[in-house]
Formats: structure tokens, sequence, C-alpha cells
């Protein structure tokens, strides 16, 4: 592959008029409680019958995105790999499809998986799939491919750098590279095939990720939405999420390292954080829309733009900060009619693997303990150390309560599953 030296260079000298330049004007508004719907995560099955059917025609596939490299982790091997359930140690892989099972029963449909990854990735990733029988989910409802890459960028002169000697060190162009790449690898044809009209996509890295979830597909389904997002309340001004933000009559999302700190330390009246809205990287997309902007960035490069974040890489000369372009899936928002926002509660549903492990699992843990003292299956005075709740056994706090039929647990390290509840 070779790089493209006038994009570089046009890329390196916005890079430099940024760092100088004021990055940001415009005509921002956080969100109004209003304008989102808040979906009850404790109970997700049985609330739109309409969404229940669309789900059942098979018009919703999904999409795993998970061809980041994980610099922050310093893992070499892919996200989806990595074990991060309390007790059992589960893959992020292993938790999604495990999940995907329970609503392929609960939905009586074959769901599509669409699974992005990247060059470096992909060799490991369906190893670890094949090896693992793909966790029991069926291989030919499972479409993997990979996005395109971009060259990294020195920071200091704007030359590319070498992850070999001769070789150009070559990166995921960012999940907005899902564009291109459902179009190119066949994807949307496939979609075609299947009948499926509407995309999920999310992120490997949080086993919490609400999917499939009836209410937010009605919300998005009836407000003729192109483009919908889920939202959590910021923890802090300055939380490592994307905003979401309305910028004028349009929606954006604006990462962190973009949203300036004046603007987002701003407080309301009541002392809370004006622009509160953090995304959790799930979208509903409508697949005419996405073919529609996919068209868009093949007339024009320029339509969706590179951001430049700076990031850890290796090269010949060691470890190495460097430019990587990245495009964000994100960035078609302001482009989508009618887009609607809908707000979880952050402790059901984002656990997201940054850079180490032990704090997913301890907010899993957390989690389940409240579902099973909610439900009264601890003694007042018992708190467990390790609490797993496999997805078989319930995907949310009010399918357990009516499968416990009065069970109550003592054991410290605590796995629940399916089997176990009918033991
Ligand atoms: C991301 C979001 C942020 C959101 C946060 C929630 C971006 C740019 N930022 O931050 O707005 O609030 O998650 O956790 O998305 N990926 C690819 N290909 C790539 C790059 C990434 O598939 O080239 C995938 C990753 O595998 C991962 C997801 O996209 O599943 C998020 O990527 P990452 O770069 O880790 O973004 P975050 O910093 O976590």
């Amino acid at each position: 592959m070779q790089p493209d030296p006038q994009l570089i260079r046009a890329l390196y000298e916005r890079y430099l008029s940024q760092k100088s330049a004021e990055v940001f004007t415009s005509n921002l508004a956080p969100l109004r409680a209003e304008e989102m719907c808040v979906l009850d995560l404790n109970n997700v099955v049985g609330r739109s019958a309409y969404a229940h059917d669309y789900i059942h025609q098979n018009h919703l596939g999904l999409v795993l995105l998970a061809g980041g490299i994980g610099s922050r982790l310093g893992a070499d091997t892919p996200k989806g790999c990595v074990g991060v359930t309390p007790v059992r140690k589960k893959s992020l892989f292993q938790v999604h499809f495990e999940k995907i099972n329970v609503l392929r029963k609960i939905y009586d449909v074959a769901i599509r998986v669409y699974l992005m990854t990247s060059t470096p990735l992909i060799e490991e990733t369906e190893g670890f799939l094949r090896q693992h029988d793909y966790f029991g989910f069926p291989p030919e409802n499972l479409f993997i491919f990979t996005q395109h890459e971009m060259p990294a960028i020195c920071p200091e002169d704007g030359s590319c750098c070498w992850s070999a000697p001769g070789q150009i060190y070559f990166g995921p162009d960012g999940h907005g590279g899902l564009i291109s790449a459902l179009h190119s690898s066949g994807a949307f044809r496939d979609m075609e095939r299947c009948g499926i009209e509407t995309l999920q996509t999310f992120h490997v890295d949080n086993p919490l990720v609400p999917l499939m979830n009836e209410e937010f597909l009605a919300f998005h389904l009836q407000k003729r939405s192109e483009m919908s997002s889920v939202v959590i309340e910021k923890q802090t001004a300055l939380e490592a999420v994307g905003n979401v933000v309305r910028d004028g009559e349009q929606l954006r999302v604006i990462e962190y390292m973009d949203f300036p700190r004046e603007i987002a330390e701003l407080m309301d009246s009541e002392g809370r954080l004006l622009y509160h809205a953090g995304s959790i990287g799930v979208h509903l997309i409508d697949v005419a829309f996405l073919k529609r902007m996919a068209g868009r960035v093949k007339a024009d490069p320029e339509f969706l733009p590179y951001h430049l974040p700076v990031k850890k890489i290796s090269t010949t000369e060691g470890p190495k900060w460097a430019i990587k372009p990245e495009r964000f899936i994100f960035d078609i928002l302001p482009h989508a009619q009618n887009p609607v926002v809908a707000r979880v509660a952050r402790e059901d549903a984002f656990a997201t693997l940054k850079a180490e492990v032990p704090p997913v699992q301890e907010h899993l843990t957390r989690l389940y303990t409240a579902w099973l003292r909610r439900c009264g299956a601890l003694d007042d005075n018992f708190t467990p150390s390790c609490v797993e709740i496999a997805p078989d056994a319930a995907l949310d706090e009010t399918t357990l309560l009516s499968k416990l039929r009065g069970a109550r647990f003592f054991e410290p390290n605590l796995y629940i599953d399916e089997e176990s509840l009918v033991g």
C-alpha cells in the first residue's frame, strides 16, 4: 500500500494550524431533558410489540466495531479477546455473542452480525472466534470484514513513520472507516439480500452495551430517525467521552479532546453539568442513510474529515507518538434527518474497558450484586466478592427476578447461569 503524499501534506498542515488556532467556535447548546427518551434497562423485553416484530422480521442488524488497536490497554491482542467478567473471565467477544444468542431465542430470528476488524487484528480475531466455536453463534450469520488503513504521521516534521525497515506504518482509519468498508466488503449487498433496514453499531469494549433495545428501536422508528444515539450523564466535565450536543438545528458528537474546557465546565443553576450527555458509542442507523453517506464520502473525501489524534505506536525507533488520521462514524450525525437521543443509567449500560480490566470487573460485580439484593437473593449482611450473571440467566433484573423463584446465594464467588437457576 502507498500513502497519498498530497493527503498526508494536507493533513499535516491542518494538524499544525489546529495547534495554534482557536479550535472551536459555533452555535452550541446542550440537549434538553425533554429531547431525550429515558430507557429502562431493568426491564428490556416486551416494551414495544412493533419493535419486537421488526426484530423478529430480521430488519435490524448488529455492527460490532472491533478494529481499534487498543493502544491504552497496551496489549497487542484484539480487545474482544480480553477476559473481563468477574468470575469466569469471559472475553468481550464471548459476552457479546452469548447475549446475541439469548436475543436470537427471544426474537426467534437469525440475527445478522457484521464484525468490523482491521488488518493487524483480523487473523487473531478470526482464529479466536473459530477456536471457541463462535461461542455458539452460527458463523453463517457472521459477516467479518476489515476496514481501510491510513499512514501514521510524524508530529515533528510531517513525514511517515516506519513500522519495520522499508515498511511505512499503516493503522486502521477510525470507526468512520465503516462507511466505505461496508461498501467495499459487500456488506451493503448482504444487507439488501437479508432485508436488513436498520443497523445498531456498538463498541467491542463495553460488556454492558444495550443490544437491540425495543424501546430505543421503537423511538427511532416512530420518529423516522435516520440516526439515533444512546447517552449517559457525564460524571465529570472532562470525562473521556464524546459530547452529544445541539448545534443549531442539528445534533453532533464532539469528542472530548475537541471540546473546549470552558464549555465542558459550564454548570446549570442547580450545579449540574450543562453539557451532560456523554456518548456510549451506540447508534441506530438507517441503512439507506448510511448508503447515501457512503456515496457522499466516495464523491468527496473531505465530506467526512479525518480527526488527528496523537497516539503511541510501535516504530523502528521504538514506541513513538504519532498522528493517526481517523474518521469517526458519529460525524455523519449532523446529516441525519430527525435524529433522536436516548438516555440510560450509566451503571446499567457503561462498563467500558479502557486501560485496565479490574474496574470493569468491579463494575459488573456491583451491578449484579445490586440486582440480586433487590431481588431478595442475598442476606442483608452478606456481600459476595465477585458476582457474574451469565446472559442466558438474565439480560436484565426483571427477567432475573422471574427466574430466581426464591433462590438465595451465599458463595463469595458467585456465577449464575441458566443451568444453576434450573437446578
Ligand atoms: C469512544 C468514543 C467516545 C465515546 C467512548 C465511549 C470515538 C472516537 N470516541 O472513545 O465518543 O464516548 O468511546 O466508550 O469513538 N474502532 C474501530 N476501528 C478504529 C478505531 C476504533 O473499529 O479504527 C472501534 C474500537 O475497536 C472500539 C470503538 O471503535 O470498539 C471505540 O474506539 P476507541 O478508539 O477505543 O474510542 P474511545 O476512546 O474508547
